[in-house]
């Protein structure tokens, strides 16, 4: 019985997330803070300001165990007094609303008024309240000090955005998790609940949309736009739209002719074109503040407007045109590329294909399309330069895609916290308008002045009890929202929150689990693919060591590695001319063998296996070292995370410590097939004499 409750507590630990708001024990913070959950109003009453309620009274119950009284008005007896800007008399507590009224729609202020009496948490919108309502709580949960809280704060992106890539079979691509939480046996899911639970952490994070569902919209995907399903995706947008995110759809280029049989899906015919108008309005009907719709097309064998000769910002701009009416918007995906060109030929280069496709087009867009780009110009891989395109659309709208869910970085089950990695990217210099140009500041819409931007990512979750397979896994999550919502925290202080949020405040579990956090991506691309050429995976599944197994390498390799030497040659001069989609100097940076970094050397150059390193070693060497080191690290990681038995739940320990030994057997795994093979190929021996199979 004990066993079992407390089995359940830990259960529920798993799936609370970061959401724990833990009993506070502390008794000097107890007693300092409690008062401030005995009366609280939450002025007005829509759906979002009832969400914010419920998490303050949820949160302030949990943690100092005792409910508080509610009043629907600023009440003098409530002590944390929260409403928009219009509904609280500011100027009762001393506070100026001109001073205030220039923050973005999603901003709001925390401030402690009267002798710290009470907490005015105040915002411009509804949405606002909520989010202030989320960070007063990570305050209390991180056991920060209230003393004068005086904080204003807007979010830096405007779309923070996440993708599903859920099928309606209850599938998910690229999925590590379980099974969708939105879809079941090709309907949309019954249990709401899981829903609303989702919506509540992604609020908690300020995730303000979504695409429900995979970017691949099959037959039966293709339909949620008609009558057969809108009614029940009006359902799942009524529960995200009271936590503030608002609620889009992949769409199936071909829809015209899959739904109503027509004889095109040509984006200039005028059918088509009145077909898709009379589509958005149906939609709207249903789900008034539709977001709109993400598109992937002309790519890995989805349709798209290069089957009628026609362009992408032809194909966009049809979409556009229908949505403007709504306000809504076409976030179309540049991760196009031809998946079965000859890589052999090297005036092809998957690297140049976005943007070769895009560059030309930028102006050509309509208002209301965004254009979605993948943060390299692969694929997701553990090291990749930053997208060209960044920086090379001037006059058009764009946002950056990350991906939470860990395709190649090791799927969950092996450790890999991103937020580092997401951080590099938004912090390259581009050099577009000169020095200063981050990435940051692009897809921030500021550099361009562009009218639509932020930055949206594949999403980790599924119906696993805690979410994400691997409970370090939801630090990716958090991360992803935490990051796009300020891309100046750094990664120590977005670790050390999700930890104490999500394990409590014992400073030695803290510190441990943040030295694994941020020493993992480094590991993880110490033992798989070496040097910036990425891929070396298992076709399909894309998990495990296969050299030369990637399935779109059909007619050769991405590593073009043979018994001389190893890597891709993009430079300007005798290479596929990729490197110079920079602007200067990242153009002569990479082009330039002395001067291109050595993390990226094989993305950009090929050298022979002695090739010495900015580090002094020889290429080959690398590999071998890097490869032992990585798998002894991960043995390291296992150490550590043993330490921490018993002060942490039992439930997720053993959860994390069953992931670590898939992890470990995967390492050794890449650590042999990596070695084996350039071994072999270049036939020059380790300098330590260690064992290569
Ligand atoms: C990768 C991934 C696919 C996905 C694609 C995309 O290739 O493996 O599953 O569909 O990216 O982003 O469209």
């Amino acid at each position: 019985m004990e066993v079992s409750l407390k089995n359940n507590v830990s259960r529920q630990a798993s799936y609370d997330c970061w959401l724990q708001y833990e009993k506070i024990r502390d008794h000097e913070y107890y007693n300092q803070y409690v008062a401030y959950s005995r009366g609280i109003a939450v002025v007005g009453d829509s759906p979002i300001l009832k969400s914010a309620l419920d998490e303050l009274e949820r949160g302030l119950f949990s943690m100092f165990g005792q409910k508080s009284t509610v009043y629907n008005e600023a009440a003098k007896e409530a002590s944390i007094i929260a409403g928009t800007f219009e509904s609280i008399p500011l100027e009762d507590y001393g506070l100026n609303k001109a001073s205030l009224i220039n923050m973005n729609e999603e901003g709001y202020l925390l401030k402690a008024v009267k002798d710290e009496e009470k907490i005015i948490v105040a915002a411009k919108s509804d949405k606002g309240v909520l989010y202030a309502v989320h960070h007063l709580l990570r305050l209390l949960q991180l056991r920060e000090s209230l003393k004068q809280v005086n904080i204003v704060e807007s979010p830096k992106n405007q779309l923070r955005m996440l993708n599903q890539w859920d099928n309606m079979d209850g599938s998910v691509e690229r999925g590590y998790s379980g099974q969708s939480i939105f879809y079941e046996n090709h309907k949309i899911t019954t249990n709401l609940e899981r829903i609303k639970d989702y919506a509540r952490l992604l609020s908690s994070i300020g995730i303000n949309a979504i695409s429900i569902n995979n970017v691949n919209v099959w037959k039966v995907e293709t339909k949620l736009i008609t009558n057969d399903f809108l009614p029940d995706v009006a359902k799942i947008a009524d529960i995200l739209r009271a936590y503030g995110i608002k609620t889009f759809l992949s769409i199936n280029f071909a829809s015209p002719i899959e739904i109503d049989g027509l004889q095109t899906a040509d984006p200039l015919d005028p059918d088509v074109k009145t077909w898709w108008k009379n589509k958005v309005e149906e939609i709207y009907r249903y789900i008034p503040d539709f977001g709109g719709f993400v598109v992937k097309a002309d790519s890995e064998h989805r349709p798209g407007p290069f089957s009628y000769d026609r362009n992408h910002a032809d194909g966009a701009n049809l979409l556009a045109e229908a949505l403007e009416p709504f306000g809504g918007l076409v976030i179309w995906r540049c991760f196009v590329y031809n998946c079965l060109q000859d890589w052999r030929d090297r005036s092809t280069d998957r690297a140049r294909a976005a943007y070769d496709h895009f560059k030309p087009l930028d102006g050509d867009f309509l208002d209301n399309v965004i254009l979605q780009i993948k943060n390299g110009p692969m694929d997701f891989q553990v090291r990749e330069p930053v997208s060209p395109l960044f920086g090379a659309l001037e006059k058009t709208n764009q946002m950056m895609e990350f991906q939470v869910a860990q395709e190649y970085t090791g799927q969950q089950k092996d450790l890999c916290f991103l937020v580092p990695l997401w951080k590099e990217v938004l912090e390259f210099d581009t050099y577009a308008k000169g020095e200063g140009s981050k990435v940051k500041n692009i897809v921030n819409g500021s550099l361009f002045n562009d009218k639509f931007s932020g930055i949206c990512a594949v999403s980790n979750i599924g119906n696993d009890e805690n979410w994400t397979g691997n409970t370090l896994a939801q630090a990716n999550l958090y991360g992803y929202g935490r990051l796009i919502w300020n891309p100046d925290l750094t990664s120590e202080e977005i670790a050390e929150e999700w930890i104490r949020s999500t394990f409590g405040q014992d400073p030695s579990v803290v510190e441990q689990i943040k030295q694994m956090l941020l020493d993992s991506w480094s590991i993880y691309e110490n033992y798989t693919a070496p040097l910036g050429v990425g891929w070396m995976v298992n076709p399909h599944h894309h998990y495990g060591p296969n050299i030369d197994g990637y399935e779109y390498s059909v007619w050769g390799t991405y590593h073009f590695a043979d018994r001389d030497g190893i890597g891709v040659d993009r430079t300007i001069e005798t290479g596929t001319g990729y490197a110079g989609q920079y602007y200067s100097p990242n153009k002569e940076m990479y082009n330039n063998l002395e001067t291109c970094p050595d993390e990226l050397l094989l993305f950009f150059h090929h050298v022979p296996y002695t090739y010495k390193l900015k580090s002094g070693k020889t290429v080959i060497q690398h590999i071998y070292d890097t490869h032992f080191k990585g798998a002894e690290q991960v043995e390291e990681l296992i150490e550590k995370w043993n330490g921490l038995r018993g002060k942490i739940d039992e439930i997720r320990f053993v959860n994390v410590s069953e992931r670590f030994q898939l992890q470990l057997k995967n390492a050794k795994e890449w650590r042999d097939q990596v070695n084996t093979y350039f071994y072999r190929k270049s036939g020059i021996a380790d300098e330590n004499n260690r064992t290569i199979y």
